[in-house]
């Protein structure tokens, strides 16, 4: 089941999978959580989330349009390869479209390109490195 949720309930989940459990729960929030706009999806198993992440209101480059940044995409390592994450990237883009938002991008690790062109993402930008977290490219689905 899916649900909205809190900055607070998704900090661990944040840490363990995106942090190597290396932060503190505080430590792994953005900058953007509390802006105008933001939300925070997550997918419970049983009332246990597993898989959760973040939208906030902010455009990529030159792309004009309402555009939503997708960030902290994470599945607990146990919950994996069910469609969990798959569900939740898709109910964030229903709910983008029902907002008025024009299109979503994210810093797709290289590692999860697939998961996101699986959700129906394209690279738009060159492989670049992100310190400490390694390669990366910019990723975007059209909305409307
Ligand atoms: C990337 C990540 C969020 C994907 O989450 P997930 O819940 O495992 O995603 P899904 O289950 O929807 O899809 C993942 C894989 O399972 C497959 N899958 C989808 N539905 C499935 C199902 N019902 N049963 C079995 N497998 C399924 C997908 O085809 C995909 O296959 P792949 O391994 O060949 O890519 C997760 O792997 C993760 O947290 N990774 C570490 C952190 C990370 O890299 N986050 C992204 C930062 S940009």
């Amino acid at each position: 089941m899916i649900r909205f949720i809190e900055t607070e309930d998704l900090l661990h989940i944040r840490n363990e999978v995106l942090r190597e459990g290396r932060l503190t729960p505080d430590e792994c929030r953005f900058p953007t959580d509390k802006i105008d706009g933001a939300f925070h999806l997550g997918y419970f198993v049983e009332d246990e989330l597993v898989c959760v992440t973040s939208l906030f209101p902010q455009g990529y480059g030159t792309f004009t349009g309402l555009g939503y940044q997708l960030r902290g995409m994470a599945t607990l390592e146990l919950h994996r390869g069910k469609g969990y994450g798959n569900k939740l990237v898709n109910f964030a883009v229903i709910y983008l479209r029902k907002l008025g938002a024009n299109y979503v991008w994210c810093n797709a690790r290289k590692k999860a390109a697939k998961f996101y062109h699986d959700c129906g993402f394209e690279i738009v930008s060159d492989e670049f490195e992100v310190t400490g977290i390694g390669p990366h490219y910019v990723m975007y689905l059209k909305i409307q």
